[in-house]
């Protein structure tokens, strides 16, 4: 039986507003998972259709082989969340949190405090526990919010964008917590992110949503093989040089496809150490000489580019950006 299942699954808020738009899920009892998507591609009314939040308007859901609508509670009670807006209360102090947490999940008294203690050590902030929340990074607010997900030994996890917004040791740390769990408790995770790269990492197996559709799933190996071939990236000086080069570099009969991203032309070829000198002869017989000439292994990024015809991370980028100057 999967973890987590999901036929067709859709939420439409109204006929242009299609947020998810009939997606297949099965994802197996033990695993990481990221879904992965740009702001707006449809992650967190996925994740609310899961944890029984929010109705769908079509399809239908699974969690541990129980249906999200008809059995409603009883799926809450076996899963942990921590969703994006957490809001915590600061004069709160972490261990009270996790207490208060612990009660409404009906952890048993006897086993609360053992419980509360042993989630403080796992995400390291044992020390910090009695202080007020007011006084804790944003790293340590998301560890705090992960802990309070899983006070009841829950089988399945939900982490909306844990990691957006933390600087990469934090985001690295929030993983390995992660990790941590997954092995020693045996609990499944589907977590969201815009960060491809973490994901590419950390997760066993992914999706990538685009505008309300997955456009790719598998583990991140089988997406990058999936692929099929090398990347050559070449940046070029000026606009009009950047169309005529994109238009050059399709003459090489070894390309499988290209891009062109910010002000780059990407190149999708079989064999990138052989294709580079060609591709840059196409250039010379067009007068363009690119700035920088780059080979490199499909990332997930590229996976995510192929699909869709565009970058992912800037999102990402700017939506840190905005969180750390508010
Ligand atoms: N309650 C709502 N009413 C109308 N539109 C919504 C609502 N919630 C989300 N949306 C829209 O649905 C789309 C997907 O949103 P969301 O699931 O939050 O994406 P993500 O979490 O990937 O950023 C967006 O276009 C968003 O504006
Ligand atoms: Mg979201």
């Amino acid at each position: 039986m999967a973890a987590i299942f999901a036929q067709g699954l859709a939420k439409h808020f109204t006929p242009e507003i299609k947020a998810v738009d009939g997606i297949d899920l099965a994802i197996e009892p033990g695993q990481i998972f990221g879904f992965l998507g740009a702001n707006g591609s449809g992650k967190t009314t996925t994740v609310r259709m899961l944890t029984t939040l929010l109705r769908p308007t079509a399809g239908r859901a699974e969690v541990s082989g129980l249906d999200v609508e008809n059995h409603a509670g009883q799926v809450r009670a076996s899963i942990g969340v921590a969703l994006q807006e957490a809001g915590l209360d600061d004069i709160q102090t972490g261990r009270e949190l996790l207490t208060l947490s612990a009660r409404l999940y009906r952890v048993p008294s006897s086993q609360m405090k053992a419980r509360v203690d042993e989630l403080l050590r796992i995400v390291d902030l044992e020390e910090s526990a009695d202080r007020a929340l007011k006084t804790y990074s944003g790293g340590m607010q998301r560890r705090l919010d992960l802990a309070a997900a899983l006070v009841h030994r829950p089988t399945v996890v939900f982490l909306d964008e844990p990691t957006t917004g933390l600087d990469p040791i934090s985001r690295d740390a929030i993983w390995r917590y992660v990790g941590e769990l997954n092995r020693t408790e045996g609990v499944t995770f589907f977590l969201t992110t815009q960060y491809l790269e973490e994901a590419d990492r950390l997760a066993d197996e992914v999706a990538i949503m685009a505008a309300g559709k997955i456009v790719a799933q598998g583990s991140p190996a089988e997406l990058k093989a999936s692929i099929g071939t090398d990347v050559v990236s070449l940046r070029i000086g000026s606009d009009e040089d950047l169309t005529r080069a994109s238009d050059a570099v399709r003459r090489f009969e070894g390309i499988e496809d290209v891009r062109v991203v910010d002000d780059a032309v990407i190149c999708y070829v079989r064999d990138g150490s052989s294709a580079i000198a060609a591709l840059v002869l196409l250039l010379d017989g067009a007068n363009i000489r690119p700035r920088e000439v780059t080979l490199s292994q499909p990332t997930l990024d590229d996976v995510f580019l192929r699909k869709t015809g565009h970058h992912m991370e800037a999102d990402a980028a700017a939506d840190a950006k905005v969180r750390k100057s508010s």
